[in-house]
């Protein structure tokens, strides 16, 4: 049996367990993918032995990203530019480290708003923790003019300082002056999550065509989302986001290629 499975501390929370399940039972494999709740004081001997774990692979989610990046032995080049992992797996005894994430935010915006990026000019990034650095990465990668606004302006210069000429940095209080000209605008802060907060941006302002995203998908419907909605703005919610970042690391481990489907999205849905 190859068994895999999401490491983090706590991991109750993770929706990953519901995702791969679905995607072994459709192709009928002989698999497992679990729940691994490591102790802060256990991780580094965790990653350091974890050919011994038994693990074909898996996924590393909050607070263990960044320990993940620098534990694995061969790194994609995304984890070398943003010094974070979420998925990990062993290759000729060694443990090697990707991030997906993305990958995921681009495939769901492909997938929900086909021409979001025809024309890519300037996007809009509120926001610059962990969830930002990946966002921010493919949008460079896409061909986006990248502008972020944090409440912390170290944070969102430190981010900015990776990509010259490509990527600036202001604080979260100016995002109004840049959504003026944005035709791509994401939320990248905990704003919103669970009720907590809201992003203050006035959606008046924005091009008519742009496409408004949130990576927060719990609620699904983020006061961020409803305010462009209500707008008549293109939006597209979080969730494929966290089911596309999944493709990768089952396909590596189980070697299938799974395919985000309606149905996993209403399963994953149903449960948030
Ligand atoms: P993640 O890995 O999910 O991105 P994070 O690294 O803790 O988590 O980043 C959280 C983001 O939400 C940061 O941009 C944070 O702003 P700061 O860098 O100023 O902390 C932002 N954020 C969290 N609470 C916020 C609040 N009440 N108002 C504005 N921004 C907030």
């Amino acid at each position: 049996m190859i068994r895999a499975a999401v490491i983090g501390w706590p991991v109750s929370q993770s929706r990953s367990p519901l995702i791969h399940g679905h995607w072994l039972e459709r192709f009928g494999i002989d698999g497992d993918y679990g729940r691994l709740a490591i102790e802060p004081e256990r991780i580094d001997g965790f990653l350091a032995h974890f050919a011994g774990s038994g693990l074909a692979g898996g996924n590393v989610t909050i607070p263990y990203k960044e320990i993940a990046a620098r534990a694995a032995r061969h790194c994609q080049p995304i984890v070398e530019r943003i010094g974070a992992a979420n998925t990990l797996w062993m290759e000729n005894g060694e443990l090697c480290a990707d991030n997906t994430d993305g990958v995921g935010f681009i495939a769901n915006l492909d997938d929900r708003a086909p021409d979001w990026a025809k024309t890519p000019d300037e996007a809009l990034v509120l926001g610059a923790g962990g969830a930002a650095a990946a966002v921010v990465d493919a949008l460079v990668e896409r061909g986006f003019m990248v502008r972020i606004v944090n409440r912390t302006l170290s944070r969102a210069e430190a981010l900015a300082a990776r990509y010259p000429n490509r990527v600036s940095a202001d604080v979260l209080s100016e995002a109004n002056r840049y959504a003026r000209t944005a035709g791509f605008i994401v939320n990248t802060t905990s704003l919103g999550m669970k009720g907590d907060g809201a992003v203050d941006l006035d959606m008046s302002v924005v091009p008519s065509d742009a496409v408004i995203t949130d990576i927060v998908y719990v609620p699904l419907v983020t006061p961020f989302l409803a305010a462009a909605a209500a707008r008549g703005l293109r939006t597209v919610d979080g969730l494929g986001m966290l089911l596309h970042q999944a493709v990768p690391g089952f396909t590596r481990w189980f070697g299938h290629r799974p395919t985000v489907t309606p149905e996993l999205r209403a399963l994953v849905e149903a449960d948030l």
